[in-house]
């Protein structure tokens, strides 16, 4: 028992998205019911265009359902009583949502590209749920008016893991385009670097296509790097030769930040040194400790890879020993799985998020848009920007691109049906 809980628990709910799983569960049933597998060898009257007809029928149902339900959880969200929503009892662990998801016109729109409806063996997936709600999340921004601010992470979202945004990087014109609609940038990303060199190293693609573009001054100025998780900010500068310019804490930090104390983030990164130390002796890793003024990680010695289970078992293990200590409670950390590197760092998305939001003179959470590849619960780091703001969760810089593309399309659109 005692293993089987473990094994439920420790190793699974973190790896888990709970409202996904629980979409997933609902249309296995529909899948089940009227999916043809058997037609394969045994052909029936009914042809493939029907089956998918019912099926996507009922697909398209239970999700007009699921979006009731969270329009009644927004309701009571508003009324202060989110803890006894319907939703809430279903989905122990659904946050706050910013904007209503159209999940019945995302699906039908997912549905038309991924041909959900047709399949007879395989049942709606995770990646077309988490799809669908991407969809459903900018459908309701686009529509919703005009979106004042993206922000993205940068490993996996915007470029490869441990890779840098060059000149050919697709989504480039893309975010420019967005910067010509008045859209604030941000990218905001674990990476914690003190000076701007080294942020251009990593941008440097997009921050030469904006110099070099057509933008206005103020346009241009529209592009924010937060770094650090919520530590560093840099503006966009045409005249600086590394094309941003370090904005000075004081001149964009949150007044909840102010209570970090220095010598509590000593001894919190003190604690976590050790805990990663700790973890490298047992699992006897080939790592490297990276300690940084407001982060300490480690990474693999040269010509190594680690493990996944090495990754997810030091991250748990750090984390759960910084939860503990007496001095989390007071500062907001954040202990991720880089994909081959482990960190932790002081603050984490929902204040970079915030901050963001907060300089470019308060933008609300349900007009700003996250995207990023890190959204489980634990040891992930986009996940925090939940509580800041919508959230779109992608698998690869390739689907950045084509959300971004989907949103366009969407916009194009939207300004259609007004005109
Ligand atoms: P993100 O996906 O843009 O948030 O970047 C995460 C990656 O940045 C990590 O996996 C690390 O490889 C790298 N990184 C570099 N410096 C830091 C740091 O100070 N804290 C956390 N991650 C860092
Ligand atoms: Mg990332």
């Amino acid at each position: 028992m005692t293993t089987r809980y473990r094994v439920e628990y420790a190793l699974k709910t973190h790896r888990r998205d709970q409202l996904i799983e629980w979409i997933k569960g609902l249309l296995a049933v529909p899948f089940v019911l009227h999916s043809q597998p058997t037609a394969v060898f045994e052909p029936r009257p009914e042809t493939s265009d029907q089956m998918a007809i019912g099926a996507h029928r009922r697909y398209a149902e239970i999700m007009r359902d699921v979006e009731d339900l969270i329009n009644d959880h927004i309701a009571h969200q508003n009324a202060g009583k989110q803890d006894r929503s319907k939703l809430k009892l279903l989905v122990p662990s659904v946050g706050t949502f910013f904007t209503p998801l159209l999940l019945h016109d995302a699906f039908v729109y997912q549905d038309a590209r991924r041909f959900i409806s047709y399949r007879r063996f395989v049942p709606p997936s995770f990646n077309d749920i988490r799809l669908i709600l991407n969809t459903a999340q900018v459908m309701s921004l686009v529509r919703s008016g005009p979106l004042e601010l993206v922000t993205f992470d940068g490993d996996v979202t915007l470029y490869d893991d441990g890779q840098s945004l060059l000149d050919d990087n697709p989504a480039i014109a893309r975010i420019l385009n967005l910067m010509r609609k008045g859209t604030r940038i941000g990218i905001v990303t674990a990476a914690g670097y003190t000076d701007a060199r080294r942020y251009f190293e990593r941008l440097h693609g997009l921050l030469d296509a904006i110099y070099t573009s057509d933008l206005s001054v103020g346009q241009q100025q529209n592009l924010i790097v937060m770094g650090g998780e919520s530590s560093y900010l840099f503006r966009f500068d045409a005249e600086s030769p590394d094309r941003l310019k370090l904005v000075p804490r004081k001149d964009w930090q949150l007044d909840e930040m102010l209570l970090w104390r220095d010598q509590d983030i000593t001894e919190l990164l003190n604690l976590a040194e050790l805990a990663l130390r700790d973890c490298v002796k047992q699992l006897h890793l080939p790592a490297e400790v990276i300690r940084k003024e407001r982060a300490v990680g480690i990474i693999p010695s040269a010509g190594h890879r680690f493990a996944r289970e090495q990754l997810e078992e030091t991250v748990l293990v750090t984390q759960k020993i910084l939860e503990m200590s007496p001095t989390s409670p007071r500062l907001p950390f954040c202990a991720f799985n880089g994909g081959n590197d482990v960190f932790v760092d002081i603050g984490d998305k929902s204040w970079g998020v915030i901050a963001c939001q907060k300089f470019f003179g308060g933008i609300d959470g349900s007009k700003t848009l996250h995207i990023g590849d890190q959204f489980l619960s634990a040891g992930a780091n986009d996940f925090k920007a939940r509580l800041a703001c919508t959230t779109a969760w992608i698998a690869n810089p390739s689907e950045t691109v084509a959300l971004l593309d989907e949103m366009e399309e969407l916009d194009r659109l939207a300004r259609r049906k007004i005109v």
